[in-house]
């Protein structure tokens, strides 16, 4: 899961160096639910949420003024679903701001299955996708 595999690569180099940093991103998350030896991870999950957050965030700005540069016809469509990951990380960051000892590593889990999903079926269909058709129309 830490690094992105040749079949993710879209062809833009700026986009599909962005997608890297978030598989980064979430290995970091799946680093530190294995880590038997940490008893609290309260900070450390804060800081990949914020970190994801953030990241993620300036990944969409690019992304987003790629695709309406380019005229994309399925550019809003494609801004709901960034629309919706946001959304579903902030339930994730709400639940995350009540963590206790016994629920830390089950949102960890959470964390790291939506991501993995997010990774796989966002760049994997939509996003190759949609670079696909911009480009052809070039
Ligand atoms: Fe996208
Ligand atoms: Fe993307």
């Amino acid at each position: 899961m830490s690094t992105m595999g040749p079949e993710y690569i879209t062809g833009i180099a700026v986009l599909d160096e962005q997608h890297k940093q978030l598989f980064l991103l979430t290995s970091q998350a799946q680093t530190l639910l294995k880590d038997q030896n940490m008893l609290y991870k309260f900070d450390e999950l804060k800081e990949i949420l914020e970190g994801i957050r953030a990241y993620t965030l300036s990944h969409f700005v690019d992304e987003e003024a790629y695709m309406s540069n380019a005229g994309y016809s399925g550019l809003d469509e494609h801004l709901e679903l960034h629309q919706k990951f946001l959304e579903n990380l902030t339930h994730i960051d709400e639940e995350a701001s009540r963590v206790s000892l016994g629920t830390q590593d089950s949102i960890l889990r959470e964390l790291l299955n939506y991501l993995t999903k997010w990774l796989h079926q966002h760049i994997l269909h939509a996003d190759k996708e949609m670079v696909r058709e911009i480009e052809a129309a070039k």
